[in-house]
């Protein structure tokens, strides 16, 4: 298997932003946009609140619902969490895991990532999980050991059989909502790598058969050329997915 046989993952991170009646329009725009465009799997997570109108509204489109996060536990007193069960119930089929704001303002360590992954799992979503390094990092030359390690880390335990429902996001955290994007070169690199530690964690099927993403700054302007990369099989598109007409050039370009 190679990017020609992998299919391209676009997705979109919705972040906080739409009500419930704004998160129904904008899913039915975009449906109408990327109709029929089916050379690739298309994600829009949004806000937990917006799961409900969102998956109604993407009901007999080609447009899939996630959600941003997910808490380990199955249930409990965890007041303000939600499970992967009630996600499951509402409709959702992809969870994002992982993401750097979650690590950066909400205290998301590499070890809960990787518990929301396996009770993801366990419920049969679908993880889009996110690693990436940090401006200091990258200027370390530190990026190798970083997404080594985040990727390891995530997935302790996780069998051979569900990385099968596994996708991973690489989001330079420098890239993200800032207008820098990743160079075509930078993203491929840092895609290769991940893909080169799931050959040593797994074996070279489960690495040559995982979707690999990249996120950051992604745009209707830039998708084409980093969409084209062997190692980039998609993207996590931000800012750009709140506007259907951007985020259907983007799916274009993936066709
Ligand atoms: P932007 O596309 O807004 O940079 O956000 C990327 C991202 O964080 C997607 O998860």
């Amino acid at each position: 298997m190679n990017k020609a046989t992998r299919k391209a993952v676009i997705a979109g991170n919705w972040k906080m932003n739409m009500t419930p009646s704004q998160a129904k329009e904008t899913v039915e725009k975009t449906a109408a946009l990327v109709k029929g465009k089916d050379g690739c799997d298309i994600v829009l997570c949004v806000p937990f609140v917006d799961i409900a109108s969102a998956v109604e509204a993407a009901k007999g489109t080609n447009i899939k619902i996630g959600a941003q996060n997910v808490h380990f536990a199955e249930s409990g007193a965890y007041t303000g969490e939600i499970s992967a069960s009630m996600l499951l119930e509402t409709g959702v089929e992809y969870v994002i895991i992982g993401h750097s704001e979650r690590r950066q303002y909400f205290g998301e360590t590499d070890e809960t990532v990787n518990q929301r992954t396996k009770a993801a799992l366990t419920a049969g979503l679908t993880v889009i999980l996110c690693v990436g390094e940090v401006l200091e990092e990258r200027q370390s030359n530190i990026t190798n050991e970083i997404l080594s390690m985040q990727t390891k880390l995530a997935l302790a335990g996780i069998s051979t059989e569900d990385m099968k429902k596994v996708i991973i996001a690489y989001e330079p955290v420098w890239a993200i909502g800032t207008g820098l994007t990743a160079t075509p070169q930078q993203a491929d690199e840092a895609c290769g790598l991940i893909r080169s530690v799931l050959a040593d964690l797994y074996d070279e099927t489960t690495a040559q058969s995982t979707t690999i993403q990249y996120g950051g700054s992604m745009n209707d302007g830039n998708a084409a050329e980093l969409l084209a990369k062997v190692h980039v099989d998609g993207g996590l598109i931000g800012g750009a997915s709140l506007v259907p007409e951007k985020f259907d050039a983007i799916v274009t370009a993936a066709q």
